[in-house]
């Protein structure tokens, strides 16, 4: 197992981390399956190393049976035999703690995989058993029980029940998911699912892990008491409630478990950090972000700032202002595994409603590309300016558009399967890099792909874009070393520019300013000396979707 000699440095690394995060099944494999694995981790350590980042965070690495990409977690102390085994794990942290660079693991608390043994041992048992207990059984409604329990829907779509054949053949009891049938929810009045969590953080912490993603953060305490069954038709954050008494949501009983895995996290030298995914009201972020509980939150704002001067300045203000009174450090995202990347995004008419452009528009989807990657680079290097952490996510810094023609058959994605009329997939955010212009899986691996890869990946390749001066991913190279030798007190200052709406700029306390022209003309460049730019400057001034850093 590995332990800290190789890591030095403070508590509070991860205030103003760049963490990059790896879909493992998608990032490099070693063995030729097609599927991502450790071993191909460890074989890239060096290309970690030079990208400059400071951590991973590691999409679930657990046995699971992928009905949703490993969010169906099967043995929460262990690692997918198709990923590798637990010595492979260890030399995986060992190596990355060599090169100074953190881990941190993704904890899927909400459900289970339905392989789980006490899922499976809870389908063997009779109802009313302490097995059971550990998820959410109901009875049917109607004389035989046929009708589902609630009109729940799952977050998959359609519902959020799915009835069992008890252990004698007949129909059974219905169990809830709010995901996938395949994704059980766990009971977390249990004090057993309670007390199997904590033993799970401290397996990992045992074994050097930094840090911890929380998935869904915000759904562990469901309102099941005297009967009570939620009841929901969709899952618009419009539709929580804002006080903590919502029925499944954010409910304000969550924050014990939290401060409980605080009381864990806290026994290790240095403390594990924890960043919440809790898709909640602005308002109710902080709780999960103090440093009684998981100590950071997921801001996800950005995600939906478009390419918006206005929204996106008070996104900062807000966000920073808010981690400010709570003591702790944003985050800025934006692109994640759950999320159609960044370049194309921000390559489309801004107010452009995802799910409706995915959907009847798939194979026609107009996509700025240029534009969208000019402004995806400008928008990264803005968010690296400011105080905060970055969390970026694997083939971005490769500008990596969105998949947007993997033919149906093809596609893994269970929102995919279960929602056939809407469309939207996951998996074009998904697809395994491209390493090599050529070669099996472009360098992926030396077997196929377990998505296919579309033919112009060759061009983002790493090869095709190493040491060739403007590439993405030179320019995220260059970002992240100069990133680290200017980050400084987490403080920032607005430059105002009252003649032009189009500019932000701001300056941190040593001197480091970030200018982005959101506009068409371009822009006198302010006095100090230019460090990069994200693109090249237009006649010296700097030219429209373009952010610059002077000091
Ligand atoms: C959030 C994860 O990011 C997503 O990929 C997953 O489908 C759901 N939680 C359910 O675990």
């Amino acid at each position: 197992m590995s332990d800290f000699k190789f890591l030095t440095g403070s508590e509070d690394w991860w205030r103003q981390a760049v963490v990059y995060q790896i879909y493992p099944r998608s990032f490099a494999d070693s063995n030729g399956d097609g599927i991502g694995d450790i071993r191909g981790i460890i074989s890239r350590v060096d290309y970690l190393k030079t990208l400059g980042i400071d951590a991973v965070w590691l999409s679930p690495h657990y046995p699971s049976a992928l009905a949703d990409g490993g969010y169906d977690v099967d043995d929460y102390r262990n690692v997918d035999p198709r990923l590798g085994t637990l010595e492979d794990f260890d030399e995986m942290i060992e190596q990355l703690h060599r090169n100074g660079i953190r881990v941190i693991v993704d904890i899927v608390p909400n459900h289970s995989g339905s392989n789980h043994v006490w899922f499976q041992e809870a389908l063997r048992s009779p109802k009313g058993s302490p097995a059971r207990d550990r998820y959410i059984f109901r009875d049917g409604k109607g004389e035989n029980g046929e009708i589902r329990p609630s009109e729940l829907v799952s977050h998959f779509g359609p519902t959020a029940w799915t009835r069992i054949t008890e252990p004698d053949g007949t129909p059974g009891q219905w169990y809830m998911h709010l995901f996938a049938p395949e994704q059980p929810d766990f009971n977390w009045d249990n004090p057993e699912v309670r007390e199997d969590f904590l033993e799970t953080i401290r397996f990992w912490s045992d074994r050097g892990v930094d840090g911890y993603r929380i998935d869904v953060a915000h759904a562990l305490t469901k309102n099941l008491a005297n009967g009570h069954l939620p009841e929901r038709t969709g899952y618009d954050l419009s539709l929580v409630k804002h006080d903590g008494s919502d029925d499944l949501f954010d409910r304000d009983e969550v924050h014990e478990i939290y401060k409980s895995w605080r009381k864990v996290f806290n026994e290790y030298n240095p403390p594990r950090m924890a960043v919440a995914e809790a898709w909640v009201h602005p308002e109710r972020r902080p709780p999960y972000a103090s440093t009684e509980e998981l100590g950071q939150s997921f801001n996800f704002d950005m995600l939906g700032a478009g390419w918006n001067p206005a929204r996106i300045k008070s996104i900062a203000d807000y966000n920073l202002g808010e981690a400010k009174k709570q003591g702790t450090s944003t985050t800025w995202v934006l692109s994640n595994h759950d999320v159609i990347r960044h370049a194309t995004r921000l390559g489309l008419p801004d107010d452009t409603d995802f799910f409706r452009w995915y959907s009847p528009n798939r194979f026609n989807p107009g996509v700025d590309e240029a534009t969208g990657l000019a402004r995806a680079k400008a928008m990264t290097q803005l968010l690296l300016a400011l105080p905060g952490s970055t969390y970026l996510y694997q083939g971005e810094e490769l500008g990596l558009q969105e998949h947007l023609t993997i033919p149906a058959e093809q596609m893994q994605d269970p929102q995919f399967f279960r929602n056939p009329d809407v469309g939207f997939s996951r998996d074009g955010c998904r697809v395994p890099l491209p390493w090599a212009r050529s070669g099996s899986s472009l360098g992926f691996g030396p077997g196929g792909a377990h998505l296919p890869q579309p033919a112009w990946y060759v061009d983002y390749s790493v090869e095709a874009q190493s040491g060739q001066k403007g590439s993405t991913l030179e320019l995220y190279r260059e970002l992240l070393r100069m990133r680290s030798e200017l980050v400084c007190a987490e403080e920032m200052a607005w430059v105002r520019h009252w003649f032009n709406k189009n500019v932000l700029h701001f300056k941190r306390p040593n001197g480091w300013q970030s200018i982005t022209n959101f506009g068409s003309k371009p822009v006198k460049l302010p006095k100090g000396r230019l460090l990069v730019s994200s693109k090249p400057l237009v006649d010296g001034k700097l030219g429209a979707n373009t952010t610059a850093w002077l000091k």
